[in-house]
């Protein structure tokens, strides 16, 4: 198997930190396939243009004729899932494209790959009994559903319990990802990772929404109380873990993937609101916390996620790079700098959606 990846979902927010890490590393070429959806943007993978170890293919994760032909043409040796729906609210206003991509799309993607694999071990035997390819699936820990504030963070161990549309299809992928390994012997390997923040992050998700509204001097929505909890993780370090678990996971395993950094959504925007004050002060004086804005809260809201991540950090070695002070001032000073891919990422999709999720939502 020559050195090359397949990477789904690679003009996405994660999957673009992720090929951007890779070419620059120099660690081989990367086939991306993405659907360029309103989440896909080329823009992300601006730094590596003409590189001729990334190669773009515009696609879709079931299209099962362009996966069977680059496939058989790159012979990766690895493929890494990031392909999917990936946003709750949207999920909330119209579930079937998260069933569609994260679920039947797996599926069709599943099943190349197994046919893939099985022609790998027919032209090697010893593929079987020592896989040396690896599909690993990158996933969420909203599966595991919603904690109250004594609970323990989840573990690998934890039920399933996903409460969104869009936890639902991913829990539905990570079980059949779970199933082609023990039916079929697929090398599989899963992530569950809490929630990222960083570069190219796009702007309907709190962290992203929050900074640019706040630049604009239009309100930051806060959904409910704002007391809710998230295990907030540096999109770089996600990225380390992964590269980590594709390099040394065991197969069949899942890996949970997290900061150490519970915080609550109030904390995080006044946080975010601090650094904005110091880096870009407002010519008025007043702090950018004035425009904090309580609305109405989601429908089904998960009151916290945390992330165990001991699994990871014991058999493999990882640990984040950056802590929560550290990541979120880097991630403002990246928007800072890029204002030119902020306005061009602030699309006329764009705008729509956030036209239909805030108007008249005031709490
Ligand atoms: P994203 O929405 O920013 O990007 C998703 C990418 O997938 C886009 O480029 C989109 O065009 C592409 N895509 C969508 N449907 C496709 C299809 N049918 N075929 C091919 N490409 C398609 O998402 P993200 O935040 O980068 O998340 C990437 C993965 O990581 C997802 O699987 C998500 O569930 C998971 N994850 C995300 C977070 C997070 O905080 N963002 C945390 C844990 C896990
Ligand atoms: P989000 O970034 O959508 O990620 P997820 O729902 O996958 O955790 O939301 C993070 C948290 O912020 C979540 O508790 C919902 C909340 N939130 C707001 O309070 N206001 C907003 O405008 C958005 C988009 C999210």
């Amino acid at each position: 198997m020559k050195n090359t990846i397949l990477v789904t979902g690679g003009a996405g927010f994660i999957g673009s930190n992720f090929v951007l890490d890779w070419i620059n590393a120099g660690l081989g070429t990367v086939i991306n396939l993405d659907k360029l959806t309103y989440a896909g943007n080329l823009e992300n993978l601006e730094d590596i243009k003409g590189n001729p170890n990334h190669i773009f293919v515009h696609g879709d994760i079931g299209d099962r004729a362009l996966l069977a032909k680059l496939l058989a043409e790159h012979k990766p040796r690895a493929i890494i899932n990031f392909a999917a729906e990936s946003h709750v609210d949207r999920s909330i206003h119209g579930p079937e494209d998260f069933i569609q991509t994260n679920v039947v799309g797996t599926f069709h993607l599943l099943e190349e790959v197994r046919a893939y694999w099985n022609a790998l071990v027919a032209a090697n035997p010893a593929e079987k009994e020592n896989p040396q390819f690896r599909f690993l699936h990158v996933s969420t820990d909203e599966v595991y559903g919603t904690l109250g504030p004594t609970d323990p963070a989840f573990t690998e161990t934890t039920p399933y319990a996903p409460n969104s549309p869009y936890s639902a299809s991913k829990a539905a992928s990570d079980h059949l990802v779970r199933a082609y390994h023990h039916t079929y012997g697929l090398p599989v390997l899963t992530t569950n990772c809490s929630n990222n923040y960083g570069p190219y992050h796009f702007p309907e998700k709190l962290i992203p929404l929050c900074l640019l509204n706040a630049l604009a001097g239009k309100p930051l929505p806060i959904y409910g109380d704002g007391q809710q909890i998230r295990d907030w993780l540096f999109v770089k370090d996600h990225c380390s873990a992964i590269r980590r678990v594709l390099e040394a996971g065991k197969l069949g395993e899942t890996y949970n993937v997290g900061g150490w950094n519970e915080k609550a959504n109030l904390d995080v925007v006044q946080t975010l609101c601090s650094i904005l004050d110091e880096l870009k002060p407002k010519a008025d004086g007043s702090s950018y916390k004035e425009q904090l804005t309580f609305v109405k809260d989601r429908p089904g809201h998960d009151r916290r996620y945390a992330i165990d991540a001991t699994k990871l950090e014991r058999e493999l070695g990882w640990k984040p790079a950056e802590t929560f002070d550290t990541g979120i001032r880097k991630t403002v000073e990246w928007y800072l700098q890029n204002q030119g891919w902020v306005n061009n990422v602030t699309s006329g999709e764009y705008r729509n959606w956030v036209n239909k999720q805030y108007s008249g939502s005031a709490a």
